[in-house]
């Protein structure tokens, strides 16, 4: 007769804890993620999403997740920091990818801003990383290398957030198994719409990871990535909004695209951009 264990509780402390797995586990949702983004450019383009650049890939655990969905699925992913990438190596390509899935994911040392090839069909830039960029010259030349990056046809997804309640100085907590996810929303500028935001895990023993990660952002706006967008040369730039959970009132996971979002405490949101399947022709005067 099988024996059902009962799933022991990690047992997380400071000390021993990895920040990234407490990251993956806390923020990321990489299987239905990937298929989120696949479902999104069918809707768009008629077609399945094969090749897919996670620019800002950090582990690139969104990037496997691609992968293993399809025998014809590739993935870049970018990111500066290379010790993230080579965790994201060790702890994600090894061990949920065969050795034939291996050979369809590339992980790349470099600024986004410097890769252009191969072209992809898709670009995700998740997590709000884009925001580094704090000026609107800055961030078109990041969207407008995204374009050149793209396939004809192809789509950049990069996600938002705001709402009255990211403007707040606080900190939101969640419980998770074996420890507490903080998020700090630590300073915002009005005027610059810089904003200062960090993680922090708390462990069961009282002990805590402060700073494990720190963000320093422009927080953008909708509007102004719609337009920044646009400038870059994406046409039909939409917005997908999450729907409302009427249970806790925050967002249940669901986006539509709409024209107009709602008065919502705090928000997330996609914009998606489409690089037309030829080149607008110029017309003769
Ligand atoms: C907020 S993390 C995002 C991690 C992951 N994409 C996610 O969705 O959770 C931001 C990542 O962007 C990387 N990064 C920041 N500026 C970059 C740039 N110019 N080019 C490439 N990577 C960059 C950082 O090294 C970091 O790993």
């Amino acid at each position: 007769m099988a024996v059902r264990r009962a799933r022991r509780k990690p047992h997380y402390t400071a000390r021993t804890a990895d920040r990234h797995v407490l990251y993956q586990l806390a923020v990321q949702a990489p299987e239905t993620d990937a298929a989120f983004y696949d479902r999104w450019f069918r809707k768009y383009t008629g077609r399945p999403l094969r090749f897919l650049r996670e620019d800002f890939c950090g582990t690139a655990v969104l990037a496997c997740h691609h992968v293993k969905r399809h025998r014809d699925n590739r993935a870049l992913g970018v990111d500066l920091h290379w010790p993230t990438l080579a965790w994201g190596r060790i702890h994600n390509v090894k061990p949920l990818l065969d050795a034939e899935q291996q050979t369809r994911i590339e992980l790349r040392q470099a600024n986004v801003l410097d890769v252009r090839t191969p072209k992809v069909d898709a670009v995700l830039a998740l997590n709000f990383s884009y925001s580094v960029w704090k000026t609107r010259d800055a961030l078109r030349a990041y969207l407008e290398n995204a374009y050149a990056s793209l396939r004809p046809g192809g789509l950049l997804f990069a996600d938002a957030w705001g709402g009255p309640d990211v403007l707040q100085q606080k900190t939101d907590k969640t419980r998770h198994r074996g420890f507490v996810y903080e998020w700090e929303q630590r300073a915002y500028d009005p005027i610059s719409h810089d904003i200062v935001c960090a993680i922090h895990f708390a462990f069961p023993d009282g002990t805590r990871l402060r700073d494990a990660f720190v963000y320093e952002w422009r927080l953008w706006t909708l509007a102004e990535l719609r337009e920044l967008f646009a400038e870059a040369g994406f046409v039909d730039v939409d917005v997908l909004w999450e729907a409302t959970d009427q249970k806790t009132g925050g967002g249940n996971g669901v986006f539509y695209r709409t024209r107009r979002g709602g008065m919502d405490e705090a928000w997330i949101a996609i914009v998606v951009g489409r690089k037309p399947e030829r080149r607008p022709r110029r017309t003769a005067r």
